[in-house]
């Protein structure tokens, strides 16, 4: 059994002037981020923090409710992470979910064994108390399962709210201490009233309200960041993807010409990507962005090398090295802003707080590059508003400060861009040929009203020849194979199954109108074993 490292808690540089109505504990559970999600979804604001919080620090932050996640141990292994038993006399609701429900019911005097039959999966649910918690929630609603430990003995005081076949106490409550504890989770989706519960816990029980809205977080945001800075000069890497974006947007609204974007053009970006993103930002919305054109420098680096690590690694380093210069060039600056989002701050602990000012100090850039150390004079103090948010919420609020689909509705690309796409050696010549390329895989997909239900979808170049025959000639060109993927979040992934006249499209365009290349393949490789990209 493993003990989850303990999340960080809200830090005295969190920057931000809200502290959440609902916090939830987390026991190592793959679902804590889903439940904190799942609450937001209901305009409350969640954050997740260590299962080692104390009651003391509880106390003081005042959360409406607090839910305990599901976790990976047993409650009666030694070493099971456990909470704070100060908790259940703050008077604050609790709702326990699967492993947070059994250390609940453990902690005050009820007990838990290992299950007759483990339950994994849906399971109807029977509703014995169709108040309080489980108003709305259908008898017989799916639930899901995934539990090898049951409560055996309730707790005094706790009253069962309903059961499955197998699981006779799947939702219990003390109703007086406002207790509660389920052992499916409401948070995935295949709990047809999950939500429904989740709402009757956050409003009713909790008596929160629905303030987490995106004009609210975006209010807050503006003010925060003004106070963080006063008259200050902010530096923003602007890449062109949504977190970049929607920092631009948000940072200009708080501080106008305080913030200088820069947009660095190693040369890899897709057909008239730089041009668009110069042409939107600078021109259209008047937001400063220093264009740097440092395509030269990022192709005579690659000269000659074909191994995809020493690529990456050589394009991380150029792009800090250039950051470094041009950030010299056009600073000082004060402050470095960051599209880092909710999920990295939970993920990651790659930064500093200084000492004095308590505020967040990059000891690295976070680039898409993930690489390098800055220098000492580099160290830049942090602006990063959009470290409370989820990517959806990121998207709402590009679409709120202005951002046309385009970019909010965007599929990721990563930093090295075109470059991890050409295996082998990069040339100019293959950058012209799979930027056509790509460029057709992109209308295609967006004329067949794809877009938005596929993750990636890009071509990549292959350095062999095959033969084929165009006319009356002989053909000695290039592969191109075209990766399609539905994914939710990267992590893992499946191949798109496109239509074939869709594929057809493909194929016929890009071998009549993209020079150089006289075949399409189709990847047809899951993730894993396979990766989304090629190097
Ligand atoms: P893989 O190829 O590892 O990709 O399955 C998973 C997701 O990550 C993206 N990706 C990157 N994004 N910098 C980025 O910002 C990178 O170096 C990088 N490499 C892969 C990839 O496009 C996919 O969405």
């Amino acid at each position: 059994m493993s003990v989850p490292a303990p999340t960080p808690v809200i830090d005295a540089a969190s920057q931000s002037s809200r502290y959440p109505a609902i916090v939830i504990l987390d026991f190592g559970s793959q679902y804590s981020e889903l439940i904190a999600r799942r609450v937001r979804e209901t305009e409350v604001f969640s954050l997740v923090m260590s299962y080692a919080t104390s009651a003391e620090q509880l106390r003081a932050l005042s959360p409406r409710g607090i839910i305990l996640s599901g976790g990976p141990s047993s409650v009666y292994e030694t070493g099971a992470p456990v909470c704070d038993p100060g908790i259940w006399e703050l008077g604050i609701p609790v709702l326990g979910v699967c492993y947070g429900m059994q250390l609940m019911v453990q902690q005050l005097g009820g007990s838990v064994v290992a299950a007759g039959k483990a339950e994994y999966g849906k399971a109807p649910l029977h509703v014995d108390d169709p108040t309080d918690l489980l108003t709305n929630v259908e008898e017989g609603s799916t639930m899901w399962m995934s539990h090898g430990d049951s409560v055996e003995r309730l707790p005094e005081g706790f009253v069962r709210l309903a059961h499955t076949v197998n699981t006779p106490e799947a939702a219990v409550a003390n109703h007086d201490r406002r207790l509660y504890g389920v052992q499916f989770h409401p948070e995935v989706v295949h709990s047809s009233c999950g939500m429904a519960m989740l709402r009757n816990f956050v409003y009713h029980i909790c008596g929160c309200e629905a303030d987490w809205t995106t004009a609210a977080f975006i209010d807050e945001a503006i003010g925060d960041v003004r106070r963080q800075v006063g008259d200050k000069r902010v530096l923003l890497a602007l890449s062109g993807g949504v977190d970049s974006s929607t920092l631009a947007f948000l940072l200009h609204r708080a501080i106008g010409d305080q913030l200088t974007c820069m947009f660095i053009d190693q040369g890899f970006m897709r057909k008239g990507e730089p041009e668009f993103l110069m042409d939107f930002f600078d021109r259209k919305f008047h937001i400063q962005v220093q264009y740097i054109n440092a395509r030269e420098r990022f192709i005579s680096k690659l000269a000659g090398v074909t191994d995809p690590e020493r690529k990456r690694k050589l394009i991380g380093t150029e792009f800090i090295r250039v950051f470094e210069e041009e950030s010299r060039r056009l600073g000082p600056f004060d402050y470095l802003a960051q599209g880092t989002l909710y999920p990295d701050v939970i993920e990651s602990a790659d930064t500093n707080v200084d000492a004095k000012t308590g505020e967040r100090v990059a000891v690295k850039i976070k680039s898409h590059h993930n690489v390098g150390g800055l220098p000492e004079d580099l160290r830049f103090k942090l602006v990063e508003p959009l470290r409370r948010l989820f990517k959806d919420e990121v998207r709402k609020v590009g679409r709120n400060l202005g951002l046309p689909e385009e970019i909010v509705g965007r599929h990721p690309f990563p930093g090295p861009g075109l470059a991890i796409r050409i295996l082998g050696e990069v040339t100019e010549d293959k950058l012209n040929i799979l930027r056509d390329a790509d460029l057709v895989v992109r209308e295609e997909i967006r004329d067949a009203g794809l877009y938005n239900e596929i993750w990636q979808a890009f071509a990549v170049l292959l350095p062999v020849r095959s033969v084929g025959v165009m006319g009356d000639k002989r053909t000695y060109a290039f592969p191109v194979v075209l990766r399609c993927v539905s994914s939710e979040d990267g992590m893992t992934a499946d191949w798109s199954r496109l239509p074939y006249e869709l594929l057809e499209t493909i194929s016929n365009r890009i071998v009549n109108e993209v020079q150089g290349v006289n075949r399409v393949v189709l990847d047809i490789t899951s993730k894993p074993p396979g990766t989304i990209e090629w190097e």
